[in-house]
């Protein structure tokens, strides 16, 4: 099983969107595929048109050692895609977390119980770089990096990287950074090409050479309950992120 976490310090720059959607797409091409929801306001969960239920198991139990991490798992409708849903609860982790044993490798011991279950997990991160994030990017052998075109989204990206070095230097030496997608980009919008511009310079070949569009169908899709794939296929914001999961899995093939 590979891990990838889709991550950025930034909330509302599509990492949600973009976990769903190439769990989407590796799904279609008969990948098993497991979302790991981590971030406590559930979109990936609901996005996907699941209800948070009172008594569901969720990634939260997973993180503080109560249940096993295939005990939480649910199927969407989507096949080939399974998830392990969020709860709100999840905000409480992080705290409880603190006190615990090996605090950053816990959900990556998890996970060795389904490894032989599925081809990927994709792990949704919270907007933060907690204790959360951290358990995420310690059992991921990849990360993603949506970035949305904005003003000082640059430097928002240096300090990720610094970040991400240090997480590997200290607890996941293997770690790789699979790639850095632009997200929300507007063609007619001069800012977006002048850091596409600038991200392409200073990280060359680690931008996906796909770009996901501005999209109002992306943004209609999860209160339809379903990923944009699914919801419009043939919608440029769809066709984008296949184009995405297939420089995903030509990147995997590299690693
Ligand atoms: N390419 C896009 N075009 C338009 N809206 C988008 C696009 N990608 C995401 N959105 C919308 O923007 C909001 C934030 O995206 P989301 O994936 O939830 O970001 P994050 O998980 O980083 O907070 C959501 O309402 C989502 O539906
Ligand atoms: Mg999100």
């Amino acid at each position: 099983m590979k891990v990838i976490s889709v991550a950025n310090r930034k909330g509302g720059v599509g990492k949600t969107t973009t976990a769903i959607n190439i769990a989407t797409a590796l799904a279609a091409i008969e990948k098993k595929v497991v979302v790991i929801d981590l971030d406590p306001q559930g979109n990936a969960t609901t996005s996907m048109g699941i209800k948070k239920e009172k008594h569901q198991k969720s990634t939260y139990e997973i993180l503080i050692g109560e249940c096993k991490a295939n005990q939480a798992v649910i199927h969407t409708g989507v096949p080939n895609f399974d998830i392990l849903p969020s709860s709100p609860d999840l905000a409480a982790a992080e705290i409880e977390l603190v006190d615990m044993d090996k605090r950053e490798y816990i959900l990556k011991n998890t996970l060795k119980d389904m490894e032989s279950e599925y081809d990927y997990a994709i792990i949704d991160c919270p907007p933060s770089l907690n204790l959360i994030t951290i358990n995420a990017l310690v059992a991921s052998n990849s990360v993603l990096v949506p970035l949305q075109c904005e003003f000082l989204a640059l430097e928002g990206l240096a300090d990720l990287m610094k970040n991400l070095n240090a997480i590997k230097r200290n607890f996941n030496h293997n770690l790789i950074l699979q790639g850095i997608v632009l997200t929300m980009f507007s063609r007619q919008n001069n800012l977006s090409k002048m850091i596409e511009e600038n991200v392409r310079k200073y990280f060359g070949d680690k931008v996906y050479n796909t770009v996901i569009p501005r999209s109002v169908r992306i943004a209609e899709a999860p209160s339809h309950g379903k990923p944009i794939l699914i919801y419009d296929f043939k919608s440029v914001g769809a066709q984008a992120y296949i184009n995405l999961a297939k420089e995903v899995l030509q990147r995997e093939k590299e690693i």
